[in-house]
């Protein structure tokens, strides 16, 4: 078999790459470990920003999220009793978009169905061979029968857990980590949010989010000691913990309900240098992950996509190896403003085990200054609806 690029990962990142590569008449194989089912049952976030709309809309993948979808100017923090809302549309003329990032993987599946492209589902044991040469290929077994894919380039899109990353070698790879003391609990439930905009919670109890997916689909999260199991959390214990973290008149209005999905997640950053070896690219969770609070995990694979697509697209059509040769430092650039602002947020606005009473005054100044200072919520609003690719 031989493929122009060999995409390792079928999740966002490796869809929306080969869909753009595909209508730039380059042809890829996507290898994915797991089923398409399991991939499309994964929890995702519920945020993109406008840069990744516009990605989708040039994947002519839009029309659902267009139908679908819904635009928030802003969103809302609350501290103990207070709630206050930062309104992107006012400050910076921009604003971002509801759309569960799980329905950005089925229009991207569905899109790839469409135009014929080649997804082999449970690919096992892929192994990247030879990505230092011009001559690199792919090794899998699939059904028990071992395959080869001869390719000009791979694009690891496997996630933190893929082979990707670990193929570029340990004296060329820098790794940088932080683990945060916490996960976070979330549920689905079919209710209807309880406020018209995210609010993102600092309280004494810890963090709370509130968020949604549409107007009978509602996302809550409660910060939670890593030592936690889901089945430490019934529902009512869930509601009843949300609520002591939410302003009272918050609180009074939410609409509980049976959970129909429930999970406990890490909370991480990391970033993994080079995002390039030879004709080895990697992308998204596969060179970096941040913590969830702002969305940007997703919104952070997209403009690596983004670069990687007119890199590849630059060298099909130019034959010029200039975008290629900057892909790394370019995507880079953008992944450390994206961690700076996920690892700022999550400082902000969770309670940590070590937090000195000066940490915590040092805390409220910060978000008393986000509450009255246009400045300081500028720098938000920017971060928050993406950063020009
Ligand atoms: N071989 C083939 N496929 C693999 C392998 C492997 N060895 N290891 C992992 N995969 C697959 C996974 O099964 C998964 O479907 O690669 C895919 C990686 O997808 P994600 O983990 O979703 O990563 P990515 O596509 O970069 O998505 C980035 O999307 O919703 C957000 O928050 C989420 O930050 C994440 C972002
Ligand atoms: C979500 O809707 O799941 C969500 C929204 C915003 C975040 C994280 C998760 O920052």
């Amino acid at each position: 078999m031989r493929s122009q690029v060999v995409i390792v990962g079928g999740g966002p990142s490796g869809l929306l790459l080969g869909q753009l590569l595909h209508l730039a008449g380059i042809d890829t194989v996507i290898l994915e470990r797991k089923t398409r089912d399991y991939v499309l049952s994964r929890i995702r976030a519920g945020i993109l920003e406008t840069g990744l709309v516009d990605l989708m809309r040039n994947a002519g993948v839009s029309e659902r999220m267009d139908k679908e979808s819904f635009i928030h100017e802003g969103t809302c923090i609350s501290y103990e009793n207070e709630l206050f809302a930062i309104n992107f549309q006012k400050l910076i003329g921009q604003n971002v978009v509801v759309y569960g990032q799980t329905e950005v993987t089925r229009d991207l599946y569905d899109a790839r169905d469409a135009v014929g492209a080649k997804t082999i589902f449970e690919a096992e044991d892929v192994r990247i061979c030879d990505a230092d040469t011009d001559r690199p290929y792919v090794l899998f077994a699939k059904d028990g029968a071992e395959q080869r894919i001869d390719c000009d380039f791979i694009a690891g899109c496997d996630g933190f857990h893929g082979v990707s990353r670990k193929t570029i070698p340990d004296t060329v790879r820098r790794e940088y980590e932080k683990v945060f003391p916490f996960g976070w609990l979330g549920i689905l439930s079919e209710t209807p949010p309880v406020h018209e905009e995210l609010i993102y919670a600092n309280s004494p109890r810890g963090f709370a989010l509130c968020s949604m997916r549409n107007q009978n689909l509602s996302r809550y999260y409660v910060q939670c000691p890593l030592t936690d199991k889901v089945e430490d959390w019934s529902d009512e214990a869930f509601w009843d913990e949300l609520k002591r973290r939410l302003p009272e008149e918050v609180a009074d209005k939410l609409v509980t309900g049976p959970s129909i999905e429930k999970s406990i997640a890490p909370l991480r950053s990391f970033v993994s240098e080079p995002m390039r070896w030879g004709r080895l690219f990697l992308c998204g969770d596969a060179a970096h992950i941040v913590p969830p609070t702002g969305a940007k995990g997703l919104n952070t694979a997209a403009s690596d996509v983004r670069y990687l697509h007119e890199a590849l697209t630059q060298y099909y059509r130019d034959k010029d190896i200039a975008g290629i040769d900057q892909y790394s430092e370019t995507a880079l650039a953008r992944v450390w403003k994206a961690e700076r602002f996920s690892w700022a947020t999550t400082n902000l606005l969770h309670r940590f085990p070590d937090q000195t009473d000066f940490d915590l005054k040092m805390q409220r100044a910060e978000i008393e200054s986000l509450h009255h200072n246009e400045i300081a919520q500028k720098w938000f609003a920017q971060n928050y609806v993406g950063l020009p690719y």
